[in-house]
């Protein structure tokens, strides 16, 4: 059987890019616009275009250049934020509308002091505005991670009957478990009215480091849009990552889901968006992290040498890495040093090994990493042609 296709929204643009003191301008948008859509992303969020004149400008640009994703734009349920991004939008061959109000106790409490009643009205009101602009609508209860589970299934019922084509089912504030948000999204599917006529859509914060947890837990219960950042971007803590929903998928064919994306070109994408933020990526972070195909223990890079796949569960070719690395550090054994060793033109007989091996500790055990000028250093002066 076919893997059913999950879509990949992509918010780096909108939700990545409110990460404080990282500022992309016109220019880089559209670059980081233009490498999305050939990733191969269904949906690409080009921003908020009401929130300044310059947000404006860069959303009507991505959407008269971008050839195949659909783009949308955010809005709050005002009219005056629908129409202004209707404009925006009108060169784009695929626009969508995102637009949607707080659902939870708290967003209904504090931010709108408005009644349940109310809150229905405004979001069916804005979705049935949008509606008169594009046919592609999609809707966000914000905060529906703290918002109980009945009266989400009412707010999506209504503005389903008012034509939203995608719910998006926010965990802004990051506070969701997997189990909770996965049973959240069964229940949306099992209880909204005309569910049929729109696809649920994940949208996770990583407060507790859960982003990526339960977006994999909304697609397993019957989500089928995923909205994520590259490296994972966003406010606070940021935003689902990108890359590694993509793997995910892509490792775990028994789940029975894919995307569109062309993951060898995540790595490349990743470095655009890091320089052009300014952010550096931690060099640990699945997949596109400096370390995420580095190692550095004997017992590891022993087994990688025999066969990458003892410690490795992802080919790096896959997502645009040109090959492992095999870091030499005084955790390094013989296997590693040999092979460094050959890499830069020395093909080491045993008994050599074992002289470069001692000389090869003593600097290890001075510096962090031991590179391959070392290695060259420590070979030419090892005196290993007497012994050879
Ligand atoms: O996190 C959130 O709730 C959002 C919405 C505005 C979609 O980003
Ligand atoms: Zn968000």
């Amino acid at each position: 059987m076919e893997n059913q296709k999950v879509q990949i929204f992509d918010t780096t643009l909108r939700d990545g890019e409110q990460v404080p003191g990282c500022k992309l301008n016109k220019e880089q948008k559209l670059i980081i616009a233009q490498h999305l859509d050939e990733l191969g992303v269904d949906v690409i969020e080009a921003g908020f275009p009401v929130s300044s004149p310059g947000d404006f400008e860069s959303v009507q640009s991505i959407a008269k250049i971008v050839k195949n994703a659909t783009v949308c734009a955010l809005t709050r349920a005002v009219k005056n934020d629908i129409e202004i991004a209707a404009k925006a939008l009108k060169y784009a061959k695929n626009p969508r509308i995102h637009t949607g109000i707080g659902t939870s106790d708290s967003h209904m409490k504090y931010k709108f002091n408005a009644s349940k009643e109310e809150i229905i009205e405004r979001a069916v009101n804005a979705v049935t505005y949008a509606k008169t602009f594009v046919d592609d609508v999609e809707f966000y209860a914000e905060d529906a991670g703290r918002t109980d589970n009945d009266f989400l299934a009412e707010v999506c019922s209504e503005v389903i009957k008012a034509g939203a084509t995608v719910l998006n089912i926010p965990d802004t504030t990051g506070y969701c478990l997997p189990e909770e948000y996965g049973a959240k999204m069964k229940y949306l599917s099992e209880n909204v009215v005309g569910i049929e006529k729109a696809i649920l859509s994940c949208h996770c914060h990583n407060d507790l480091g859960l982003a990526t947890a339960n977006s994999i837990a909304g697609v397993i219960n019957g989500a089928r849009q995923v909205e994520c950042t590259i490296n994972g971007i966003g406010e606070r803590a940021g935003n689902t990552s990108l890359e590694e929903v993509v793997m995910i998928l892509r490792q775990h064919p028994t789940l029975g889901l894919d995307t569109h994306i062309n993951s060898r070109l995540l790595n490349e994408i990743s470095h655009l968006v890091s320089d052009s933020m300014g952010m550096i990526v931690q060099p640990n972070k699945a997949i596109v992290g400096a370390n995420a195909f580095a190692h550095s223990s004997g017992i590891h890079q022993d087994g990688v040498i025999k066969n990458r796949e003892t410690y490795e569960i992802i080919n790096p070719a896959d997502v645009g890495v040109n090959e492992s690395s095999i870091i030499l550090t005084a955790r390094s054994g013989r296997a590693a040093l040999a092979y460094r060793a050959k890499k830069i033109g020395y093909e080491l007989t045993k008994l050599q090994l074992d002289v470069v091996y001692r000389e090869f500790l003593k600097v290890a055990d001075r510096k962090k990493e031991v590179i391959d000028d070392d290695v060259h250093f420590i070979i030419e002066t090892s005196k290993i042609g007497i012994l050879a």
